[in-house]
């Protein structure tokens, strides 16, 4: 099936979210040259709005505007109900270590979780109800932008649980499965996360540009 899309870059760093879309964009045929922040020079954007949705607008807007490329951008994060979902858009950076360009991100994950037990550590198993959310934005220069949303749910445990995955994957139990996402396997948890939701409601815009 031909691509109107050629170049298309995808605003992280994060190789497991590459190789995820990656995966979307060949189950649906699609001949993309997928570019990422190691390809172009990264530029700092703040994500500070108080939406998933608008930062990844905001986002997909300065890259758009500076290389002028169709531009994918997302931002993700946990929304714990006991906390007025917090850390929502702070997720990143919820322990109070910033978040870079390039950073090594395994000691804002260490810090993100250790608050995450603090702040939720007098609340019961019944009420640490919680869920990810991922908002992805598609850019294409000349069109307008489109937006979809994916999200899981499940809880927050009272320790960590698992081996795989990032972030706070070790305290999130998926409610139908019962167990954490650092449980799952990669081809698991890329079967019912939040993101890979993101992607899939995405198909029916990357098959619609595709088709045209
Ligand atoms: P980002 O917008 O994808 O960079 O996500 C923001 C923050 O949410 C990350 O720094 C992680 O702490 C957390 N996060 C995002 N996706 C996941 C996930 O799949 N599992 C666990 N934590 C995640």
């Amino acid at each position: 099936m031909p691509s109107r899309l050629q170049d298309l870059l995808f605003a992280t760093t994060n190789q497991g979210k590459l190789a995820e879309f990656s995966a979307l964009a060949m189950r649906l045929g699609l001949e993309l040259r997928l570019l990422c922040l190691r390809d172009v020079a990264p530029l700092h954007v703040e994500e500070d709005a108080p939406t998933f949705e608008q930062n990844a607008l905001k986002k997909a807007r300065v890259y758009v505007e500076a290389l002028g490329l169709p531009t994918l951008a997302d931002d993700t994060g946990l929304c714990v109900d006991a906390l007025d979902g917090a850390p929502g858009v702070f997720s990143a950076r919820y322990g109070g270590v910033a978040e870079g360009v390039l950073d090594d991100a395994a000691e804002r994950y260490r810090a993100n979780n250790a608050r995450l037990l603090r702040e939720l550590s007098a609340v019961p198993a019944e009420r640490r109800t919680a869920h990810f959310e991922t908002a992805i934005c598609l850019w294409v220069p000349g069109q307008a932008p489109v937006q979809v949303a994916g999200r899981v749910d499940g809880r927050i445990l009272t320790e960590p649980r698992g081996t795989n995955g990032f972030g706070y994957d070790p305290l999130f139990e998926v409610t139908d499965l019962g167990r954490t996402l650092a449980e799952l396997t990669r081809e698991e948890k890329n079967a019912c996360s939040h993101r890979a939701r993101a992607f899939e409601a995405l198909r029916p815009v990357l098959e619609r540009w595709a088709l045209s």
